[in-house]
């Protein structure tokens, strides 16, 4: 049996740190893949932005992070510190531990296999009704941030907000880039987009300091008392 599998098994903490260790890299990944989404599909690319990077690459980085997706939802169900099951990481809101948090996560995870499938289908859609889905990978992108914060251990880590923090600016930058740069939307709904860039994530900002960087949130999170993980 290789060695790695066999610390999995000896160590139970070992899961807990793989779920979050995954959990970070995943989202590095997700936004990684949002942000070439965003330049991909932009008319005009600034001049330092490498032209070898496309569509492809957005692609294959959202097909990486899958397999991340996978090990991060694996070590949670097989974590014997709280009680996750399998239909909690697609149904949402069903599991006892950090029920909002956790369900956000799994709407997002919903979310993106919906845009996953679509894309793959979409030489049989209409341009319009795979648009209407894939935009909804910015709410996915944004509801496993929310998720990350509410749910992880290492939330108020300084390492874990820069992540966050990096994360959110570079989907801000590319966001602001597009639509400045595009002729596609009316004026007006450029603007209301322009201004929900800023507004949802000052609205995360302040929920994060209210919420899961104020004392007391394991408890106010959900975190069933026999579970009590938040205390490690
Ligand atoms: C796109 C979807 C998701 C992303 C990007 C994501 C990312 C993250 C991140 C960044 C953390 C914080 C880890 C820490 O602070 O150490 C986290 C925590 C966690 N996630 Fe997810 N997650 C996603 C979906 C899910 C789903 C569907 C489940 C349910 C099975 C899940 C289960 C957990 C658990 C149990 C934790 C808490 C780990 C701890 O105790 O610190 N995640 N996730």
């Amino acid at each position: 049996m290789p060695t790695s599998a066999l610390i999995l098994i000896r160590d139970p903490k070992a899961l807990w740190f793989l779920n979050r260790g995954t959990g970070f890299v995943l989202l590095s990944l997700l936004t990684l893949s949002v942000v070439l989404g965003v330049m991909a599909s932009s008319r005009r690319l600034p001049k330092w932005w490498p032209r070898f990077v496309g569509n492809e690459l957005h692609r294959r980085v959202a097909l990486l992070s899958l397999s991340f997706l996978v090990v991060h939802i694996a070590t949670a169900v097989l974590d014997s510190f709280v009680s996750i099951s399998l239909l909690d990481s697609i149904l949402p809101f069903q599991s006892p531990y950090r029920t909002i948090w956790l369900g956000l996560g799994t709407v997002a995870v919903d979310l993106f296999i919906a845009v996953l499938i679509t894309t793959g289908l979409r030489g049989r859609m209409t341009e319009a009704a795979w648009r209407s889905v894939h935009v909804l990978s910015y709410l996915a992108w944004a509801l496993s941030v929310v998720h990350g914060l509410g749910t992880g251990t290492d939330s108020h880590r300084a390492w874990a907000l820069g992540t966050n923090a990096g994360c959110g600016a570079l989907v801000i930058l590319c966001l602001v880039y597009r639509l400045l740069t595009t002729t596609d939307l009316a004026l007006p709904i450029r603007v209301g987009l322009l201004v929900a860039t800023f507004v949802v994530p000052l609205g995360i900002l302040w929920w994060t300091i209210q919420g899961p960087l104020a004392p007391g949130w394991s408890h106010r999170a959900g975190t069933p008392a026999p579970a009590s993980k938040a205390a490690k």
